[in-house]
């Protein structure tokens, strides 16, 4: 087992994509870390340099504290699981799983036990004699699986196992994965778009966007702390609500007023680049009272626009119990019904679609006016624009970049 290294990584393909941007992390032994992002954002590149199937352009990789820049691929002792699994389908799944030892020079004895181990582990002893166009997709995921096992590397790396698995599976499967690696305790570079698998799987998630890390930290702590908007709004579901306003001080008292964007849905890819003069007071925004803890961090952002933003679950049509709590009007458009819960879909009267995610409950009516308490203890203040500091935290937080 070995710890993973990764030190201003910078990979840019031919024609300039900066697919990686000056990427470090630490990746401690033993330990699980999901690189979690949208399409596009450098998380399969990033894997593939540290298996040693991408050149890198720039910085150093060390695997186990060698570093591993020019080392060829069968050399780094790492073993990775690809979304679409790479059986050989003409092989028998021992074969499958056996193909990689033989091609070391193992001896069949040794090769057995060790299939024999893994096929046990994950309960396909019963498939070894199968051909891969006879498995479930479930299944071929777990030979995929079986196949990294029992080369017993320093390192797993997946890129999204999990993503040809419906819906239930994957939640199964996910669970397995788990508790494969609080067994097996191999240090695990984990590839997925989904932040609910990122949440659940890693003991760190890394949130990436066009090739940078935004924040690696825990879970609780990316729930809790996001460093910037954009990682507000990537990690939790439904997504964090935010508005745009400003900072009043009225008789002492810090207040949000919430404004409007002229057009916050111009710029591309949702990036919001709108420059904070271009915020307008209408007057018939909602205002709440900055909590007492953020006081200090928003004195200086008085007559200045910012973004607040605030979960789907700090809001609610009934009290938090909290003597911190606001109330705001807003119209009920939508409910969607989830069982215990609700999804309200509301508007204020400068936005729409702002959701309260809410206990289950009837009573309410459809296009009737209605109001939402929001728990200030919960609430998060970002700056205007891309990548929108978390504006919240007394200082740049130690756990914003590792
Ligand atoms: N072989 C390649 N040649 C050129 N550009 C590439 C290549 N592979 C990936 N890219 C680009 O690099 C960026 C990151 O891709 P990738 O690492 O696959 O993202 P992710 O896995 O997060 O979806 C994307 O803009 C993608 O189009
Ligand atoms: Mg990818």
């Amino acid at each position: 087992m070995a710890q993973v290294d990764l030190e201003l990584v910078i990979k840019i393909f031919p024609g300039g994509v900066r697919a990686v941007d000056e990427v470090s992390l630490h990746i401690a032994d033993q330990e699980f870390v999901v690189l979690v992002g949208p399409s596009g954002c450098g998380k399969t590149t990033t894997l593939r340099m540290i298996a040693g199937l991408e050149e890198i352009t720039a910085g150093t990789i060390r695997i186990g504290n060698q570093v591993v820049n020019r080392m060829p691929p069968k050399d780094r002792d790492i073993a990775m699981v690809f979304q679409n699994y790479a059986l050989y389908p003409h092989m028998t799944v021992y074969k499958n799983m056996a193909f990689g030892l033989k091609l070391r020079g193992m001896r069949s004895e040794e090769i057995q036990a060790r299939v024999k181990d893994a096929a046990r582990i994950l309960d396909i002893e019963h498939l070894l004699d199968r051909k891969p166009r006879a498995l479930s997709g479930g299944q071929k995921q777990r030979v995929a699986v079986g196949r990294a096992i029992v080369r017993e590397p320093a390192a797993f790396l997946f890129d999204e196992p999990l993503s040809n698995l419906d819906a239930k599976l994957r939640v199964t499967t996910r669970a397995e994965l788990k508790r494969l690696h609080q067994r097996l305790k191999t240090t695990t570079v984990y590839v997925t778009h989904d932040q609910e698998e990122a949440m659940t799987l890693g003991d760190r998630i890394v949130v990436m966007k066009d090739g940078v890390i935004q924040q690696a930290d825990t879970p609780l702590a990316t729930y809790n702390f996001p460093a910037n908007r954009f990682v507000a709004g990537f990690i939790g579901m439904p997504p964090m609500n935010f508005f745009d306003g400003v900072v009043k001080s009225v008789d002492g008292q810090l207040i949000f007023e919430e404004g409007a964007n002229p057009d916050p849905q111009r710029s591309p890819g949702g990036a919001r680049q709108t420059p904070a003069n271009d915020l307008t007071l209408p007057g018939n925004g909602f205002t709440l009272s900055i909590p007492s803890h953020l006081a200090d961090r928003l004195g200086g952002y008085v007559g200045k626009h910012v973004v607040l933003g605030i979960r789907p679950e700090h809001m609610d049509v009934r009290p938090f119990e909290t003597t911190q709590s606001a109330l705001i009007d807003v119209k009920l458009n939508v409910m969607e019904p989830l069982g215990n819960n609700m999804d309200l879909y509301v508007s204020t009267s400068l936005r729409d679609q702002v959701v309260a995610r809410v206990e289950a409950q009837d009573g309410l009516r459809i296009d009737a006016p209605i109001r939402l308490y929001v728990d200030l203890r919960k609430v998060h203040f970002f700056a205007p624009g891309d990548p929108g500091m978390n504006l919240s935290h007394t200082s740049e937080p130690a756990h914003a970049i590792a």
